[in-house]
């Protein structure tokens, strides 16, 4: 009766892994009475993801969301998304983040308080909660020009039970209404309405203050008919953005220092390039450029364990991909994980490598074997933010500190709305010699 619905719930990633190292193009599974389509190969995706991209709305896994978030760019769909993302694009070009790095680091900075008193009593930690906290500082800083002081670790908070909302709630089977009033619909019920206060006195103070960061920006923002965003719009994007750019980039860098930690050679590697080229100072954009094995690491990471690891599109019209008929509202999953971890695509998916990246490999990949920010007109608009933000970070840290995993048990990764780790990463750190 319910088909393969109990494995699409509990074990996607092994179902997916399997399915898209099967030879084909599309595989279809039954789940209770929807069909569920996970398109694998090249022409395939590109079909869904571009070529017709019209006929698709983003689907089930944006339902939820769209609760807390609204109509923002990341849950919206055709004409509006397309002038939506006119609209924001500036405020995510590299010109307009390189800028940003200096903030990025000044957040790198604060996480260097913290880890200097652990370093010095050796004290075990989770670095899950701290990549988090930095990702949502970086994000704080960058989008707002704030601190994470203790209203902001707030709001983290607040995100942090709004995801986590939005992840049961994408998972259930039949998810009850949000306006019903059980424990965790007022809970999240509450928590949305801090969340929407919290950015209404952000975007009033901004209003005022002629500051320039991103909020500034998006509400000074006009196209070319002179039109901006009413307040809601802009209020919606940034909870938006804080959602999009928060765990997300948190996984990034825990996922990476965590397979730095069980990989002293490129730690140790990663570590010298950092020594040469920072040279005692602060990353600029155009030094992380000078340190291709620390983009090499990024990226390696990123197929192991891409955050964004799946997502889906819903056709409007029924279609026939890869020589298989979808019927209109159907569910059409891409899987950034399943592709990246295919023997189709990869040699010995499963081990870390870092030379894959490198110049003369790095341009054998394709852009359907490998794609951690999604592909077409929907791509991640935070990727150039979260790949400066994530070597900024690896970068200052491998020059200071010493990862050691406290345990040497494996932490799998958990798929929830992003890939998060499934278990507490528990971390050691040592001040390297000055
Ligand atoms: C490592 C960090 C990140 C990863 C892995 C990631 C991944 C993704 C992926 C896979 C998509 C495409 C989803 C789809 O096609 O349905 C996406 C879209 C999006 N991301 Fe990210 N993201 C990251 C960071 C960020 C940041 C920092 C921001 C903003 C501050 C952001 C904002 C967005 C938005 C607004 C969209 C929707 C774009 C559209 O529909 O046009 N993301 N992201």
């Amino acid at each position: 009766v319910l088909g393969e619905l109990p494995r699409l719930r509990n074990d996607p990633l092994r179902l997916f892994t399997e399915a898209a190292s099967s030879g084909e193009d599309v595989v279809r599974f039954r789940a209770a009475y929807r069909s569920v389509f996970l398109a694998v190969g090249p022409d395939a995706i590109a079909h869904v993801g571009i070529h017709n991209r019209d006929n698709y709305v983003k689907g089930v896994s944006y339902e939820a969301l769209r609760v807390p978030i609204g109509d923002a760019l990341l849950t919206i769909d055709g004409s509006t998304a397309r002038e939506r993302r006119r609209l924001l694009m500036p405020m995510f070009t590299r010109r307009a983040l390189e800028t940003e790095v200096p903030t990025m680091a000044s957040a790198v900075e604060a996480l260097f308080e913290r880890w200097d008193e652990l370093a010095a009593s050796g004290a075990a930690f989770d670095l899950v909660s701290e990549t988090n906290r930095l990702a949502f500082d970086v994000v704080g800083r960058v989008l707002m020009g704030t601190e994470v002081g203790s209203d902001m670790a707030e709001l983290e908070a607040l995100i942090a039970d709004a995801s986590g909302w939005v992840a049961r709630r994408t998972r259930a089977l039949v998810p009850l209404p949000p306006a019903l009033p059980t424990p965790r619909n007022v809970a999240f019920a509450r928590a949305r309405r801090a969340i929407r206060e919290f950015a209404d006195r952000l975007i009033a103070a901004r209003r005022e203050a002629g500051r320039d960061d991103i909020v500034t920006r998006l509400v000074e923002a006009r196209d070319e008919g002179g039109r901006g965003l009413d307040d809601v719009q802009v209020r919606d994007e940034v909870i938006g953005f804080l959602m999009a750019g928060h765990q997300t980039t948190g996984a990034a860098l825990a996922w990476t220092w965590y397979l730095l930690a069980r990989h002293r050679d490129a730690q140790e590697r990663l570590a010298h390039a950092s020594d040469i080229v920072l040279d005692g100072g602060r990353p600029g954009a155009r030094k992380l450029d000078l340190m291709p094995y620390l983009g090499q690491v990024v990226e390696e990471s990123m197929r192991l364990y891409p955050p964004g690891w799946a997502f889906t599109r819903t056709p409007l019209a029924d279609d026939e991909v890869g020589g298989r008929a979808v019927p209109k509202g159907s569910i059409v999953i891409v899987s950034s994980y399943a592709n990246q971890h295919s023997t189709r695509f990869w040699d010995e998916p499963e081990r870390f490598d870092p030379e894959r990246f490198a110049a003369g490999r790095r341009e054998a990949i394709g852009p359907y074997d490998y794609f951690p920010f999604g592909v077409g007109p929907h791509v991640c608009i935070g990727k150039l933010m979260a790949e400066l933000e994530a070597k900024t970070a690896l970068a200052m840290v491998a020059r200071r500190y010493r990862l050691e995993l406290a345990s040497p048990v494996p932490v799998p990764p958990t798929p929830a709305i992003t890939l998060t780790p499934g278990a507490p990463i528990r971390v050691r750190v040592r001040r390297r010699s000055a």
